[in-house]
């Protein structure tokens, strides 16, 4: 009598297991052709991927943590690898550049929100949050605005146009606004660029009025490069938001951007003590553009070393009461702005061209991991 039960119930397991490594490959590749209905296919996927293991955003989630990376929109909308993987590893993005001033309004007061809006869609779709990257930047900038000579009324409506357009337009949607970036030059004054010229060293208090009026609930960032630990340019970004505080400016944090060598990133401490002096403030500070850049072609060790510095700066972040947010300038190295720019030099993300996992990307997760036991036991104690 047992037997035919066994014989019934051993049928119905093989089937289960069937049907849902059928629908596994069934869900993933309907995702790849963007045809599971948004809404439910996150829920399908990730239902599905059970057992699959943690991502560096499942593990996020218990620590009140964004971990977000650039998007390159074309990598998006071509690559399914990358589509994938960014799903699955990021809880928010960034545009790497389709939310810059040259991109969104490439016409005096002709806006082109196509690009911008698609990412946010995606991210939409996904339960994703969104960085807004940059409102006010000397680079990315069109002719139009950039190669003629303005009033200084002139050049403040357009600033004041282009900003309060651009955050009314996502107005609830951003989780933070680098209003203003990279205004400190490396010799530590400010950047002789042509908003300094033409408006003056007041346009940094306006641009972030501005930001306040489109979207009072908005997160706004002063974000920079070099300015990680503590050094010259660090003092100077101190100083400006310091003084921008103490004149009831609109700002609430600083980005860090982080786009560091493998052989000379800034030391934990430093960058602990520099995230600290923003916390007196009453300011965040995020990881906003974070890459480590290897010296070509690598060596052995390198991968590890680099691992090491990814590691150290996500702990010193959380470890921060005022840091809540680390975003690498994308993931696949097949993508990465590097070695276009620093001519030998490269493998900076934490995935390589092909989407194998690097070291730095098992130290992220492996630290994010330690937190999650350690939380879990602290309250297995309690
Ligand atoms: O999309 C156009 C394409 O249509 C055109 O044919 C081609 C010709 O050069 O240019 C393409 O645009 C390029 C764009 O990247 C997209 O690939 C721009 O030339 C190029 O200048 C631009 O570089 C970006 C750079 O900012 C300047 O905007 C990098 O991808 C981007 O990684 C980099 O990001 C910056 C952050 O915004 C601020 N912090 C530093 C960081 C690294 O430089």
């Amino acid at each position: 009598m047992l037997r035919p039960k066994l014989i019934v119930l051993a049928v119905l397991v093989c089937v289960g297991l069937w049907l849902s490594w059928g629908m596994a490959i069934a869900a993933h590749s309907l995702e790849d052709q963007g045809t599971i209905p948004p809404a439910h296919h996150c829920a399908l996927v990730r239902w599905l991927r059970l057992g699959g293991g943690p991502t560096l955003a499942s593990l996020a989630r218990g620590q009140d943590l964004y971990v977000g990376t650039a998007v390159n929109l074309k990598a998006l909308e071509r690559d399914r690898q990358y589509r994938r993987r960014l799903a699955q590893e990021f809880n928010l993005v960034t545009a790497e550049n389709d939310m810059k001033l040259e991109r969104l309004q490439p016409r005096r007061n002709q806006f082109d929100f196509s690009q911008a809006d698609r990412l946010l869609a995606f991210a939409a779709d996904h339960q994703m949050a969104v960085r807004g990257h940059t409102l006010l930047w000397h680079r990315a900038v069109p002719d139009w605005l950039e190669q003629q000579d303005w009033s200084r009324a002139e050049l403040m409506a357009i600033l004041e146009n282009h900003i309060k357009t651009v955050v009314g337009r996502y107005r609830g949607q951003i989780a933070a606004w680098d209003v203003v970036n990279e205004a400190i030059a490396d010799d530590s004054t400010l950047r002789d660029t042509f908003w300094l010229r033409g408006i003056g060293p007041d346009y940094i208090e306006m641009a972030f009025r501005w930001a306040h009026e489109a979207d009072p609930d908005a997160l706004l960032m002063y974000n920079d490069y070099g300015g990680e630990g503590l050094n010259a340019k660090s003092d100077a970004i101190y100083e400006l938001v310091q003084s921008l505080r103490s004149r009831d400016v609109p700002i609430h944090g600083v980005g860090l951007q982080m786009h560091v060598q493998a052989n000379a990133a800034p030391s934990s401490q430093e960058v602990a003590a520099n995230m600290a002096r923003l916390a007196d403030l009453g300011l965040q500070a995020q990881i906003t553009e974070m890459d480590v850049r290897i010296r070509q072609p690598s060596t052995p060790g390198d991968a590890d070393q680099q691992a090491d510095i990814y590691r150290a700066m996500l702990q010193t972040c959380l470890e921060a009461e005022n840091c809540n947010t680390f975003v690498t300038w994308g993931f696949s190295d097949r993508y990465s702005w590097v070695p276009g720019y620093f001519e030998g030099w490269g493998e900076a993300l934490i995935f390589d061209q092909d989407y194998r996992a690097k070291p730095a990307y098992h130290s992220l997760l492996n630290l994010l991991a330690d937190y999650s036991t350690s939380d879990a036991n602290q309250n297995g104690a309690d």
